[in-house]
């Protein structure tokens, strides 16, 4: 008797089929390709698995809350490149959810990764494929996480990486450890946009491994986030997950963790998936107020440089998502993201301004009574505070509502005392 495969690449345009070592990243008919796949064993095989590896601390993959399920990441054996990732903390906090105006909310932070964002869990096993694909060099188109990510990867893997980052539209922590981790970082005259188009082609022409999340072994990775959160609540569900949404990679992996968890019996119930866009970067918004019938490109501009995306790669799939999980796509402006962002950090947490997003999303969902009050939430931080030191800065920098300007005094005590009395309530 021959054993089902468990797990196949196709293309979602042309259905070509292609081996899991494949150097290519897309399709040769431009198509995505997806990993389909088809676990061997039950998923009650599989979770009692997945849980004596999370007790136990899994020792042959160094403890990586990715890793603890790769037998639904990226099948065969080889090399693992792997730092660990993943095993990210849920919070909850009062003042976050108070703002939000939600009883149930929970935080979970994925700027806890090794590079400070989600991108590690993608990068973990796209990288690995690579690796064992025999990639001579790896590439990325970015807004600055997934390159930082690709650069301490691939400096691990001991490959040469190659960075495309739109000039000057990179926050100062991102671009920091591209250049830190020793990638070719080139600085781009164009946007995020024009940066994935030149890198689409150069890999083409160079033969280099593309790891940007039209990758489809990036999203086998990020699933993850999903299953580790789903895992950490006794995989009971929330009623939503709120994450922020720029090219749609992320988007189109909760949805596809969402599919294979409940066709294994992982969860009985869907949670429903909201994705929030910046009013200024939210291409898929629009289409999706159009009930998706069509497609929009656009000039982006958003404080939260991660997703000043105009047109995203993955939205196809990331429709899929929508539709799947009755889910749906907001916009929220620029001041609402830095309202929210204050409230995260204010609450000891912190984030970068596109995770706030998630923040802002799940508040103006609230106020309008599509989540409601009783409504449990997962919201995702995708990246960490430090990510983004300027975002900070000018926020602060002046007085107002949220704001903690710093004070610049003489070396003298009754200048402290002065402030001091001054901001005691
Ligand atoms: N949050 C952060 C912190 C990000 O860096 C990104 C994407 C997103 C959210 C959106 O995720 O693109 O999967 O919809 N950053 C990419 C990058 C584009 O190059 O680092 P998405």
């Amino acid at each position: 008797m021959t054993r089902r495969a468990h797990c196949l690449v196709v293309c979602a345009a042309c259905g070509t089929q292609l081996p899991v070592l494949s150097p290519r990243a897309q399709c040769a008919c431009g198509g995505l390709l997806e990993a389909l796949q088809c676990p061997r064993e039950s998923g009650r095989t599989l979770r009692d698995r997945f849980e004596r590896r999370r007790r136990l601390g899994d020792r042959t993959v160094a403890g990586s809350g990715v890793w603890r399920f790769r037998e639904l990441l990226l099948p065969g054996r080889g090399p693992i490149v792997t730092h660990p990732e993943g095993n990210t903390s849920l919070y909850q906090r009062d003042a976050v959810a108070g703002y939000v105006g939600l009883e149930d909310l929970t935080l979970k932070h994925e700027g806890e990764n090794p590079t400070g964002s989600f991108k590690d869990r993608g990068m973990t096993v796209a990288t690995t494929q690579a690796v064992r694909a025999g990639a001579a060099a790896v590439a990325c188109a970015s807004t600055g996480n997934t390159s930082a990510s690709m650069a301490a990867y691939a400096a691990q893997a001991g490959l040469p990486a190659l960075v495309f980052v739109p000039a000057g539209k990179v926050a100062a922590g991102k671009l920091a450890q591209a250049l830190a981790y020793g990638a070719t970082t080139l600085l781009v005259r164009g946007d995020f946009d024009t940066c994935l188009r030149l890198v689409r082609e150069a890999s083409d022409a160079l033969g280099v491994a593309l790891l940007n999340s039209i990758n489809p072994w990036r999203l086998e990775g990020q699933k993850t986030i999903v299953w580790e959160m789903l895992q950490q609540r006794g995989w009971d569900p929330p009623d939503w997950i709120v994450l922020p949404a720029g090219a749609l990679g992320n988007t189109s992996a909760f949805g596809k963790a969402l599919r294979e968890a409940h066709g294994l019996g992982l969860i009985r119930r869907v949670p429903r998936v909201a994705s929030i866009q910046a009013r200024g970067a939210n291409p898929f918004y629009r289409s999706f107020r159009t009930g998706f019938e069509k497609r929009y490109r656009v000039q982006a501009d958003t404080v939260a440089t991660a997703i000043r995306i105009g047109d995203p790669a993955s939205h196809d799939r990331a429709v899929r998502t929508i539709r799947e999980t009755r889910g749906l796509v907001a916009q929220v402006s620029d001041r609402e993201i830095l309202e929210a962002k204050a409230v995260v950090d204010g609450a000891g947490i912190g984030c970068e301004p596109a995770s706030a997003a998630a923040v802002a999303g799940a508040r103006q969902l609230v106020r309008q009574g599509v989540i409601r009050k009783r409504d449990s939430v997962v919201a995702v931080l995708t990246g960490h505070l430090l990510k983004d030191p300027e975002a900070v800065m000018t926020f602060h920098g002046r007085r107002g509502h949220l704001r903690n300007p710093p004070v610049e005094i003489e070396p003298r005590l009754a200048d402290v005392e002065r402030i001091i009395k001054r901001r005691s309530p």
